[in-house]
């Protein structure tokens, strides 16, 4: 038996998925002999020494459910040297073995952050917009492609039903990743994503000639990231003349029941933190690559870059005629 201290913290913004990661990294760290603490409401939570002793228990019943039993935030205090040494100053003195971080970009940005203060990190990739690098799958992409296909089946009887073109907005903040596998998912007729400029006119056409060849509605996904969907919309309708709404899907995407395959990423990735901590190898990001769980040294993340794949974006586009 070990007498570990591991710290766990989920931070950003929620995603389905994290509870399971929870429940993962308590139980196979309490498995292991840890003692397992469990920060509160993420890095604002911390600083404020706000933390609960985790048992077997306290993540009972929770692997169906979405959001994060530990709640979240986003901490702009740690981002300065002062919130910075406050939060290493709390965990040296709660004597914390080891630290799991469960989130984005951000929550990855601040793992290594913290690590470099001599604290033993490992992150965990959890965000809807599958952004991160280190890993093809981050926790909560899964779900929320589910459920935004499955708004997008629901809107398509609308905009068949009205002849309309529906420009659905898709979460991703800068990226298109989601947009993308809604689309090809949904069959989207046409994608919008910050990766690829659209030019305007050319779409206007494309709509006219579909229109005129007896294909009368449309859906387009377009990412947040791309600005203002309504704006969009109106552009589309002025040009074309065409009957066109448009609806922003928002935060159904980041709640609900996580899928089985997210439960399951979630519940691999966990033990595999505690497995990293058990052998203190740590300073990692564990991720997802061909089925396999794939590490990635925090020093190496800089250097990364995650691609969007432009032969699904062209079959997309090959699919949609
Ligand atoms: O990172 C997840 C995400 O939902 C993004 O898709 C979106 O841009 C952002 O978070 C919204 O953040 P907030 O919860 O702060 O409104």
């Amino acid at each position: 038996m070990s007498n570990k201290r591991i710290g766990i913290i989920t931070a950003g913004g929620d995603a389905p998925g994290m509870n399971a990661a929870v429940r993962s990294v308590v139980r196979t760290g309490i498995y292991c002999g840890f003692e397992m603490v469990g920060f509160q409401r993420a890095f604002g939570g911390l600083l404020d020494g706000d933390y609960i002793n985790m048992t077997a228990r306290t993540v009972s019943g929770i692997i169906n459910q979405g959001g994060t039993i530990l709640r979240t935030g986003r901490c702009p205090e740690l981002k300065t040297e002062v919130g910075m040494n406050k939060a290493v100053k709390i965990l040296k003195e709660l004597k914390i073995d080891g630290l799991v971080v469960i989130g984005g970009d951000g929550s990855l940005a601040a793992g290594t952050a913290i690590s470099k203060h001599g604290i033993k990190v490992v992150n965990l990739p959890a965000t809807i917009d599958n952004d991160v690098v280190g890993t093809e799958e981050t926790i909560g992409y899964d779900t929320a492609l589910n459920t935004a296909v499955e708004a997008i089946d629901k809107i398509r009887d609308t905009a068949k039903s009205h002849e309309r073109i529906f420009v659905v907005e898709i979460m991703g903040r800068h990226h298109g990743f989601l947009t993308l596998a809604v689309g090809l998912a949904a069959g989207a007729e046409v994608i919008i994503v910050p990766e690829v400029k659209p030019d305007i006119d050319e779409l206007c056409d494309k709509f006219r000639t579909a229109s005129i060849s007896g294909k009368k509605s449309l859906i387009v996904a377009y990412a947040e990231g791309c600005g203002n969907s309504f704006e969009f919309g109106k552009q589309i309708a002025d040009k074309t003349g065409l009957d066109v709404r448009v609806s922003n899907l928002g935060y159904i995407q980041r709640g609900g029941i996580p899928t089985a395959r997210e439960r399951i990423l979630a519940s691999v990735l966990g033990a595999e933190a505690i497995r990293l901590l058990k052998e203190d190898k740590t300073n990692f990001l564990v991720g997802v690559e061909y089925g396999r769980i794939k590490l990635t040294p925090f020093e190496e993340i800089p250097k990364m870059k995650k691609e969007f794949d432009i032969e699904d974006y062209k079959l997309l586009q090959k699919l949609s005629i």
